[in-house]
């Protein structure tokens, strides 16, 4: 599952994959041209396929902590196993970077992105009453980075 670190160029993709999702358009393009122009904190993933762009994940890294704000596929890509590789791409770039220890949250109801977190080793450390707009709660949840093995 090939993922590379998007350009300025993949803002519009990136949007449209956002806005193809069900819960509306966070995301817009020119939040995303935001958070490509902010530089090394910054993380911005594409996931492709042979068809051509089919996910993304933003995520920031400050210091020693990284914090996934959002990963998507298109309804149609679903369960090909991007999910997974995006998420571990963004583990193997903190980790060549210094970070230890990564924080996400996660809709109470969102069991399919449960999921995929839970079975990479993500861990539940807390939630946010009423985050979200419709009045769910967010469960926090945290990865530790060990460095990666020098050979
Ligand atoms: C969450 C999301 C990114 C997963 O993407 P994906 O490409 O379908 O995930 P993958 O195919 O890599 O799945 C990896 C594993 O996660 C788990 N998983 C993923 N979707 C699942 C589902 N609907 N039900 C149960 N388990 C699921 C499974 O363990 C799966 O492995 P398997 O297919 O071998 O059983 C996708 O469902 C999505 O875009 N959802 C809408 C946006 C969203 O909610 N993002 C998270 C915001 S916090």
């Amino acid at each position: 599952m090939p993922v590379r670190d998007a350009t300025t160029d993949d803002a519009p993709t990136i949007a449209r994959i956002e806005a193809e999702g069900e819960e509306g358009s966070a995301w817009t393009r020119a939040a995303v041209e935001l958070m490509l122009e902010r530089g090394d904190d910054a993380l911005v993933l594409l996931a492709e396929s042979d068809d051509g762009p089919v996910g993304f994940l933003l995520g920031t890294a400050i210091a020693d902590e990284g914090e996934v704000l959002m990963v998507r596929v298109l309804p149609t890509a679903r369960r090909a196993g991007h999910g997974r590789a995006l998420m571990d791409a963004a583990v193997t770039r903190w980790q060549q970077r210094g970070v230890t220890q990564a924080f996400l949250e996660v809709h109470e109801t969102n069991t399919a992105a449960q999921a995929l977190y839970q079975a990479q080793g993500w861990a539940p450390v807390g939630r946010r009453a009423h985050y979200y707009r419709d009045g769910g709660d967010a469960i926090i949840l945290r990865k530790p980075l060990p460095a990666p093995s020098v050979h």
